[in-house]
């Protein structure tokens, strides 16, 4: 198991920190600010499917699945939550972890790490998970699937293998048509290769630290 330190971040929430390939888990300009203007602001609220089926690439800390969940009560929303994770984070590891207390919802936030990993499981009246273990660089994929993609992975120049033409053109199969990708990433040669997909790709502001994130639309036509 390669060695992971715990950070604060600048709005007080915790990141992760992978010295062995010199990366954290989230901006160390706040997690959370960053985890809700990319996946929630810039993806959940612009997804139109009312009770949308979302697939994340890396769950990591569970961070996004729990904003999501809170989100989807909110607004009333049946969220099936589908994320991917090839190195899961042992359970005591992910319950030091301070986003449960921060929302007050820690009871929440155990269940999405107790869940049992490879099944689908009701974590709430709106929220039902499926976290798979897998090598998603290898990982076989459905077509029409999705309406909203969360692509977490680390950053290009540590995980090239995820950041590939064939990757977002299963991505781009897997969605339904108007379904949509986001991801805090907006380097040039990563909106080439989603445009190459069929994206219709936006370059909107990114959070505080980072200037700008991608979104792409299936169009559907
Ligand atoms: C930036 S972190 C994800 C952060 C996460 N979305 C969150 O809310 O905390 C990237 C994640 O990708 C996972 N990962 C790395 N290589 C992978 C692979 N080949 N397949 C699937 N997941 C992978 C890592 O274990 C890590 O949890």
């Amino acid at each position: 198991m390669p060695e992971i330190l715990f950070q604060l971040t600048e709005d007080g929430s915790h990141t992760l920190y992978l010295p062995e390939i010199d990366e954290h888990y989230h901006s160390v300009h706040g997690a959370i600010q960053e985890s809700r203007h990319v996946f929630i602001k810039a993806g959940f609220e612009a997804c139109e499917a009312q009770q949308p089926c979302v697939f994340e690439v890396g769950f990591g800390t569970g961070l996004n699945a729990l904003l999501t969940a809170i989100e989807a009560e909110k607004r009333r929303r049946k969220v099936r939550y589908t994320s991917v994770d090839l190195y899961p984070l042992a359970l005591e590891q992910a319950l030091m972890l301070n986003y449960g207390k921060i929302f007050g919802e820690e009871t929440l936030f155990a269940n999405f790490h107790q869940a049992a990993w490879n099944a689908s499981v009701a974590l709430n009246d709106w929220l039902s998970l499926h976290k798979i273990e897998a090598d998603f660089a290898s990982m076989p994929m459905g077509e029409n699937e999705y309406d909203l993609i969360y692509f977490d992975a680390f950053a290009p120049n540590k995980q090239a293998d995820l950041w590939q033409q064939e990757i977002f053109d299963r991505l781009f199969r897997s969605l339904r048509p108007d379904g949509i990708f986001v991801t805090y990433c907006a380097k040039g040669v990563v909106r080439r290769m989603l445009q190459a997909s069929g994206f219709v790709v936006e370059r909107l502001p990114g959070p505080p630290g980072k200037h700008e994130m991608l979104r792409g639309r299936r169009p559907s036509f």
